[in-house]
């Protein structure tokens, strides 16, 4: 569907490690687009491959961007169209080096953590420069890319104001081998002005949802851009609560990298707990010598915590996979030994016995 921008914000001006945006979106003014989501919901973009990146790999296999190719989801295009519309340029899939290893013999990686390591950070232009015979490929080359796969946004508004919808997403953009890399999806976003157009869908998260019955406590833990959901589930909560519903206790714990300035959104969520409906624990990691994380307050809090999932709380993690999650779903597998007085096994199993229940939900990436 397509929607307007109404405003792209950078939350994070002046911070040195990383450019957050709030991107606010509607349907288009006389338009017919209508649209419905909830809270925790997913927002999706379909990239395309910026003029610079298409041209650079045009020239490096010295095709002239005419040359017809029939790509297995796209059908009959030009190697121009499939560069820029159709294939990953900007990430290097472990696939491709699976595919490169197993019928070219290229690369010495030892198995699939190895080539994960190895794309991580990389892009097609340092897969020519590395094995530059590839490029004798000419046209066969776009054969071993993977298709251009739509970027997931955590939503980060709730439908109160169902007219819109907001995203919360980090610029990616880093330094490799002497040269700037531009995230595609997130890069196409940032220079998103207001009033365009912009072709994105809504796709339902059902793993992601606040409790039917909002007297229900909830314990949200997120770091960085994964704030988006709980800004959205607050809404709903200071929603319900203006209808007349009681709000059951909930705990916010955030963690960002310092708090002058990547505290995203915290006017807001001073407001939400000066009306008692979220007690706010804040870690911010590099605003000292040794690290803070949202664990570290999670340990602090672990009574409060521990009681409140005995009470039936619903607990939430958003944010990464691999650092964010595996910690918190070390400490808090921990506490249930700690305050449940369970052994190892028991607290793993309990961790399990709140996913199966949907009490512990992930958007985690
Ligand atoms: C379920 C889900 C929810 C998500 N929600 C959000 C969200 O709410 N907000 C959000 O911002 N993102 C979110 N993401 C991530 C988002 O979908 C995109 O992956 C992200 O925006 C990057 O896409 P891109 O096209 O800009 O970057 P790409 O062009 O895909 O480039 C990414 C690649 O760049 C490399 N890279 C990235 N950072 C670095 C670095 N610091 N150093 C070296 N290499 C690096 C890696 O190789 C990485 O694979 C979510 C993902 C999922 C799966
Ligand atoms: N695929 C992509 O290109 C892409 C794009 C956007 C986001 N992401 C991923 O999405 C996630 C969110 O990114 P983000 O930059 O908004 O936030 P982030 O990198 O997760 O950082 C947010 C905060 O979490 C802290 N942190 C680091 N390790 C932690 C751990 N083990 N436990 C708890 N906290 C920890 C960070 O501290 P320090 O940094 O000071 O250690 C920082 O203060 C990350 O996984 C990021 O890589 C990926």
């Amino acid at each position: 569907m397509n929607l307007s921008v109404v405003a792209n914000t950078c939350l994070t001006v002046n911070s040195a490690d990383k450019s957050i945006y709030y991107l606010t979106l509607s349907a288009p003014e006389n338009s017919s687009e209508s649209f419905s989501y909830e809270a925790g919901d997913w927002l999706t973009v379909q990239p395309e491959n910026s003029p610079e990146m298409v041209s650079g790999i045009l020239e490096e296999l010295a095709l002239t961007g005419d040359e017809a190719i029939e790509l297995r989801r796209a059908g009959l295009v030009t190697s121009q169209q499939a560069l820029q519309k159709h294939l990953e340029l900007t990430q290097l899939n472990p696939a491709i080096l699976n595919k490169l290893q197993r019928q070219m013999g290229l690369g010495d990686w030892a198995g699939r953590q190895a080539m994960m390591d190895y794309a991580f950070g990389r892009d097609i232009l340092d897969l020519l420069a590395l094995y530059p015979d590839l490029k004798k490929l000419g046209l066969e080359f776009l054969n071993f890319l993977s298709p251009l796969s739509p970027r997931y946004y955590s939503i980060a508004s709730a439908p109160v104001n169902a007219a819109e919808v907001s995203i919360l997403y980090k610029a990616v953009q880093y330094k490799t081998n002497q040269r700037m890399r531009y995230g595609v999806a997130s890069s196409m976003l940032q220079n998103c002005k207001q009033n365009e157009v912009l072709q994105v869908e809504l796709k339902s998260n059902p793993t992601f949802k606040l409790p039917a019955n909002s007297e229900t406590p909830i314990i949200m833990v997120g770091a960085g851009t994964g704030l988006a959901p709980y800004i959205g589930f607050m809404q709903s909560r200071e929603q319900s609560v203006l209808s007349g519903e009681l709000a059951g206790e909930a705990l916010l714990f955030f963690g960002e990298t310092y708090q002058k300035t990547n505290c995203l959104f915290c006017d807001e969520f001073k407001r939400w707990q000066a009306q008692r409906l979220v007690d706010c624990y804040y870690a911010f990691s590099r605003d000292q010598a040794d690290k803070i994380y949202v664990q570290h307050h999670i340990v602090e809090q672990a009574e409060k915590v521990w009681a409140l999932i005995n009470s039936g709380a619903h607990f939430y993690i958003c944010g990464s996979q691999t650092q964010l999650a595996e910690s918190v779903k070390q400490t808090m597998l921990a506490l249930f030994q700690s305050h449940g007085s369970m052994s190892v096994e028991d607290a793993q199993e309990f961790w399990l016995a709140l996913k199966r229940e949907k009490r512990l939900q992930m958007d985690v990436y």
